[in-house]
C-alpha cells in the first residue's frame, strides 16, 4: 500500500485557492499525494463558498456526487471546509450523515488531529472556531509549493465592514493581519522558486495592518515586498473604495513592480442603495478616487462588481448604476443577482426584488459593459505589452499564454518561450475577453 490519495474541490474566491493549497500542503507533509481523479482518492475535501445562494447550492451537488464514491470505497473520508463548513457547522454533520468532517475557515492546523481521530476511533468531527484575532496560517509553516511563474499569498483573514449583503464577516471572523515578516520570508521563498508574480489576497487589503500594533500599513508592506529580488509583479485584492487612501493611489506609478490594476467593487451606482448596502461611500467619492487613480497612473486598469436587485432597488436606482458603468468606463465587471444570506442585515430588509427583474436588470448591465469592454480591449491593437508568459494556451497547445500588467490575457505563438519569461508582445486583435499578439 503507498501513500493515501486526497482530491480537493475548490468553490469561491482566491482566497479559498490559497486556503486549498495550504491545506495540500498539510497533507502532503502527512504522506497524502494529490490525485486529480476523485475516484482513486483516500480523502476528498470540498473547500466551500456560501458568499452568494448559488456557489452554496454547487457544494451539495458536489457532495452528492461523492457519496456514490464512499459505496464503492467504505474507507473513503470526506470533508467540508471553508465558508459554508463555517456557516453551518455541526448541522452539516447532521445534514450530510456520510460526512466525515467540517473544518471551519480559521481551523486549518487542525486537519492532523481530525484525521488521527478519524483513522483511530473513526470519530465524525466538527471544528469551526473563529474567536479572536489570530493568524489562521500562525504555527503553519510558510507556503512553499508554487503551482507556476504567479501564486496567490493571503496577508490577512476576515472582514470588518459588514456591508449588509455580505456574509464573509460571519464565516471568516474578524479581520486579522498576517505578521509582515512572514509575508515577506513566505514571498522571498516563492521567488526563489521561480515565481515571479504575487497576488495579495485580503478581503480588504487597504486596511492591512492598521490593527496590529508595531506592523507596517499596506502602503509601507507594499515598499518593502517591491525590494524582493526575483519579483516582477505585484497584484492584490480586493481593495474597498473607502479604504483607497491618497498613499495607495500614489503607490500606483511609483513602485514599479506594482501592476497597473486595481480591482474595485463599486457595487451599486445609486447613493440611496450604496447607504443601504452600508458600503461607506457615494458614488461621486467613488468617481473622484477614480479620477485620481488615473491622473497618478494613466494606464490603469480598474474592474468592479456589481450588485443587481439589492431589497428597494427601484428602476431609478439600477438606472443609476447604468450611467456609473458609462461614466467609469470599467475595463472588466463581475455581476451578481442579489440573494439572501445568513445572519446579514439585508436579508431582513423589505423590498425584495422578483428573480425575472434581477434576471432582466443583469442582462441589461452586462449587455452595456459588453460594449465598454470590448472598446477598452479594441484599443490595445496595434500597441506592444509586456507579458508575463504561464504556460501553454489550453487550446492551442503549440501556443503561449499569459497576462499584461494590466491584467489582460494574451494568446500568441511562441512554442520555445518558457513558462515564467517576461516577453514583449504586439497585440494583434481584440476578443470578448482576450487578446490576441506576436512576439516581438
Ligand atoms: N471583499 C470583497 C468582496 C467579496 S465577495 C469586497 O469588499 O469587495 C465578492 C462579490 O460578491 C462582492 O463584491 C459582491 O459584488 C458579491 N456579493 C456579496 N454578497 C452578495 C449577495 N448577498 N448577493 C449577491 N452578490 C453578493
Ligand atoms: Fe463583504 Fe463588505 Fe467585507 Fe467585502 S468589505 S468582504 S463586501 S463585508
Ligand atoms: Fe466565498 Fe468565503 Fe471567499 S464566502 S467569496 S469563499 S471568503
Amino acid at each position: 500500500m503507498g501513500p493515501k490519495k486526497f482530491f480537493i474541490q475548490t468553490f469561491g474566491c482566491q482566497m479559498n485557492v490559497y486556503d486549498s493549497e495550504r491545506i495540500a500542503q498539510i497533507l502532503t507533509a502527512r504522506n497524502y499525494r494529490p490525485v486529480d481523479d476523485p475516484a482513486r482518492a483516500d480523502l476528498i475535501l470540498v473547500n466551500t463558498c456560501s458568499v452568494r445562494e448559488k456557489p452554496e447550492k454547487k457544494v451539495y451537488s458536489a457532495l452528492g456526487r461523492f457519496r456514490a464514491l464512499k459505496g464503492k470505497k467504505p474507507g473513503l473520508l470526506i470533508g467540508v471546509a471553508g465558508c459554508v463548513a463555517q456557516q453551518e457547522g455541526e448541522g452539516l454533520l447532521a445534514r450530510v450523515p456520510y460526512l466525515d468532517f467540517v473544518l471551519g475557515t480559521k481551523e486549518l492546523k487542525k486537519i492532523p488531529e481530525i484525521l488521527d481521530n478519524l483513522e483511530s476511533s473513526g470519530d465524525r468531527a466538527c471544528a469551526i472556531a473563529l474567536d479572536g484575532r489570530i493568524d489562521p496560517y500562525g504555527g503553519l509553516p510558510l507556503f512553499p509549493a508554487p503551482g507556476g511563474p504567479t501564486a496567490f499569498v493571503s496577508i490577512m483573514q476576515g472582514c470588518d465592514n459588514f456591508c449588509s449583503f455580505c456574509v464573509v464577516p460571519f464565516v471568516r471572523g474578524r479581520e486579522v493581519s498576517r505578521p509582515s515578516q512572514n509575508i515577506r520570508e513566505e514571498i522571498r521563498t516563492l521567488s526563489e522558486k521561480g515565481v515571479k508574480e504575487v497576488t495579495l489576497l485580503g478581503q480588504n487589503v487597504n486596511s492591512y495592518g492598521l490593527r496590529t500594533a508595531g506592523e507596517p500599513d499596506f502602503v509601507r508592506l507594499l515598499e518593502s515586498i517591491d525590494k524582493i529580488p526575483g519579483i516582477e509583479r505585484i497584484r492584490f485584492t480586493t481593495s474597498h473604495p473607502k479604504d483607497l487612501s491618497p498613499g495607495l493611489i500614489g503607490a500606483f506609478g511609483r513602485l514599479s513592480k506594482l501592476c497597473e490594476h486595481i480591482h474595485l467593487p463599486l457595487q451599486s451606482g445609486s447613493n440611496r442603495i450604496l447607504g443601504r448596502m452600508n458600503r461607506g461611500y457615494t458614488k461621486e467619492e467613488y468617481s473622484g478616487k477614480v479620477q485620481r487613480l488615473r491622473a497618478a497612473c494613466p494606464e490603469i486598469s480598474i474592474t468592479t462588481d456589481i450588485i443587481v436587485g439589492f431589497p428597494g432597488e427601484e428602476e431609478e436606482d439600477f438606472r443609476e448604476t447604468l450611467k456609473m458603468l458609462e461614466r467609469i468606463q470599467f475595463e472588466e465587471m463581475f455581476s451578481f443577482r442579489y440573494s439572501d444570506r445568513p445572519r446579514t442585515r439585508a436579508s431582513t430588509f423589505a423590498g425584495k426584488i422578483p428573480e425575472e427583474s434581477k434576471q432582466e436588470r443583469l442582462a441589461e448591465l452586462q449587455a452595456l459593459q459588453r460594449g465598454i469592454t470590448q472598446r477598452r480591449y479594441k484599443a490595445w491593437e496595434g500597441r506592444e505589452a509586456e507579458v508575463l508568459v504561464e504556460g501553454s494556451s489550453k487550446a492551442r497547445r503549440e501556443e503561449k499564454t499569459g497576462r499584461t500588467r494590466v491584467n489582460h490575457i494574451v494568446n500568441f505563438p511562441g512554442a520555445s518561450v518558457a513558462a515564467g519569461s517576461l516577453v514583449r508582445v504586439r497585440i494583434q486583435k481584440a476578443l470578448a475577453h482576450s487578446l490576441r499578439g506576436e512576439l516581438i
